[in-house]
């Protein structure tokens, strides 16, 4: 990649933490890291290469700033869990919304938006839903986009990563469903990988991948595998899927958001692709053993 300027969204975010990493390990990378708050512009990494910026959606000049001089922008501010300050229109759909506009404006040359398998503008769900309505707004736009779709991702900074661990560490725990569905989960820094192959990419046209881990497994056998690394002897029970959604029901008449019926689908849902997109991007994924290892590594530290 020849020298490059990058603008991160949600650049606070898990993916963003990591995609960080891999900008400061490169001499030939420079990121704008774009954040909402300022305890989050507090929290980024230093390094000569990373500029933190506050961002406000609502405000086009704060994303004019961030797009100055970048080639590339990566999109990462969304949300799975919705709560009383933050819906599904407002992280998934508005900021996309928000900034394709502004990379018009600015002539940004290429988006670079991450995803989730079964975005649909037309599904009944409304994350699926919402992520489906942003990639129309990406790919509509008529600027180089690449979109990536992506599993349940691994990392020590992901909520997937901490709930696994926090889970493989117990005597006993109950999963939905029996934790029977598929899993293919991605290693975040091949997630990061691919990010910056986008970046560089100068074909035209908008593109949308699928990019999943190279093992399939139950959720249930991914808890025994991590537990067997944390030297944990775990019994993994079943919540119905039924029971969960009522009590998610019923607590949603009390509370906005959480843990609600439609994330419960998403995180139930078999995590299964036709093509597989690590070929075409020349990316070797990273074994599955190494992603928990390197997991349980973290936590231990
Ligand atoms: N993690 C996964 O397994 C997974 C799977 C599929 C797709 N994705 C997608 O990948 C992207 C990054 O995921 P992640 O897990 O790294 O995210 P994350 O750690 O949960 O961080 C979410 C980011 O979105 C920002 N955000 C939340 N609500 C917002 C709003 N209303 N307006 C503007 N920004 C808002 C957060 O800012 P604050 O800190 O200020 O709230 C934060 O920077 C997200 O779009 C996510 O949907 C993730």
């Amino acid at each position: 990649m020849d020298n490059m300027q990058i603008a991160i969204t949600g650049a606070n975010s898990a993916v963003g933490t990591a995609l960080l990493r891999h900008v400061a390990g490169r001499e030939e990378l420079r990121a704008v890291a774009a954040v909402r708050r300022p305890e989050a512009l507090a929290g980024l990494p230093s390094s000569a290469r990373i500029t933190g910026r506050l961002l406000d959606y609502g405000r086009p000049e704060t994303l004019r700033d961030v797009l100055a001089g970048a080639g590339c922008v990566v999109h990462l501010a969304g949300v799975l869990f919705e709560s009383g300050r933050t819906s599904y229109q407002s992280a998934n759909v508005d900021t996309t919304h928000a900034l394709v506009d502004a990379a018009l404006e600015a002539g940004m040359p290429r988006i670079v938006f991450v995803s989730s398998l079964g975005a649909d503008p037309r599904s009944p769900n409304g994350y699926y839903r919402s992520k489906g309505e942003a990639e129309g707004l990406v790919t509509g736009a008529g600027i180089g986009a690449a979109i990536i779709r992506t599993p349940l991702l691994l990392g020590p900074e992901t909520a997937g990563g901490r709930a696994l661990l926090r889970d493989a560490a117990r005597g006993s725990v109950r999963v939905l469903g029996g934790g029977a569905h598929l899993l293919q989960p991605l290693d975040v820094e091949d997630l990061c990988r691919a990010i910056l192959r986008w970046c560089s990419n100068s074909a035209p046209g908008a593109r949308t991948c699928e990019l999943v881990g190279p093992t399939a497994l139950s959720q249930r056998d991914l808890l025994q595998r991590t537990a067997r690394l944390l030297g944990n002897d775990l019994t993994v029970r079943t919540m119905p899927i039924g029971v969960a959604k009522l009590a998610a029901r019923c607590a949603g008449l009390l509370r906005p958001g959480g843990l609600t019926p439609a994330v419960i689908d998403v995180i139930t849902a078999a995590e299964t692709v036709r093509r597989n997109a690590d070929a075409d991007l020349g990316i070797e994924l990273t074994p599955l053993a190494d992603t928990l290892e390197r997991l349980v590594e973290a936590s231990r530290r």
